[in-house]
């Protein structure tokens, strides 16, 4: 559940605190060898990045609804390290133009951030209504990064479902989160699209399947009796291959849909793609 990242896309890297050296002219007196932006591929991003429930805090206010991470961290204080919780976490929701400022002062180009689902949809579905004030919250965001010169890259799904419909039908579990992935997808690209350019589906869903569904150490803590994470329910034999195929499909409804509504012709290429982890 890192916030470090390498996210590779195509002629672009975005490489966030882990700087990987790569051959340059440069020596310092001593004969190590001096890094600089020079020292890069032209194109490549120098960015930062984060997830909504690790950062934003704010977790009861303007709409939000419940993720099943909130769920998971009261319930369960246990399994977080320190037993702590993202109800306020550093804030990023009341403090984001000073963190836009801080990114600036480090010479970042691009910010990559998560939506919070339920922030946009607080039951997670459409038909339960568009939060304004959540698309409001990133507008403002996006808007600070932009108007600095940070590039946008949104990932759509880091870890916090709705637990509307972890309560309802199961989550990830069930078919039915393939259409509401949609609906929540495309409500995003409407919303943001005309500013954000790069678009990520889901981070590391590997991790969501094993850890949350086969030992149980992450949200929505599930997994068989004799795994370590100590659950109430779950199959770890199962469970992580639904959970996986399900990922899967709804990765794949909005990359269609993004193609086929949302893609403008001739912009620079949006690019959506399954992010993976690299660090470890
Ligand atoms: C999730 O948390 C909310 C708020 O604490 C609680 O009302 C609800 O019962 C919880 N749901 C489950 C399934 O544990």
């Amino acid at each position: 559940y890192s916030a470090r990242a390498l996210v590779a896309m195509p002629g672009r890297l975005l490489l966030s605190f882990l700087l990987v050296a790569v051959a340059s002219g440069a020596y310092d007196g001593v004969g190590r060898q001096l890094i600089s932006r020079g020292s890069f591929p032209k194109g490549f991003v120098f960015g930062t990045a984060s997830s909504s429930y690790q950062y934003e805090g704010g977790a009861m206010e303007g709409g939000r609804g419940p993720s099943i991470w909130d769920n998971f961290t009261h319930q369960n204080p246990a399994k977080i390290v320190d037993g702590s919780n993202g109800d306020v976490a550093v804030d990023s929701y009341h403090l984001y133009k000073e963190d836009v400022r801080l990114m600036k002062d480090m010479g970042m180009d691009a910010y990559r951030f998560s939506i919070s689902w339920t922030r946009i949809l607080p039951d997670g579905t459409l038909r339960g209504g568009v939060n304004r004030e959540g698309v409001e919250y990133y507008n403002n965001l996006i808007n600070e990064l932009l108007s600095r010169g940070v590039q946008p890259f949104v990932t759509l799904f880091h870890w916090d479902s709705p637990q509307a419909l972890e309560d309802k039908y199961g989550g990830f579990l069930n078919p039915n989160i393939i259409n509401d992935y949609k609906d929540y997808a495309e409500v995003c690209f409407r919303e943001f699209g005309d500013r954000v350019k790069h678009w990520i589906t889901f981070n590391e869903p590997w991790a969501v399947s094993v850890a949350g569904y086969a030992m149980g150490v992450l949200a929505p803590g599930r997994c068989s009796p004799w795994e370590m994470g100590k659950c109430s329910a779950g199959d770890s034999a199962s469970e992580p291959y639904t959970v996986s195929h399900h990922q899967l499909l709804a990765h794949a409804a909005a990359v269609k849909l993004y193609r086929k509504k949302y893609k403008v012709i001739n912009e620079s290429p949006s690019v959506l793609f399954v992010h993976e982890r690299s660090d470890d």
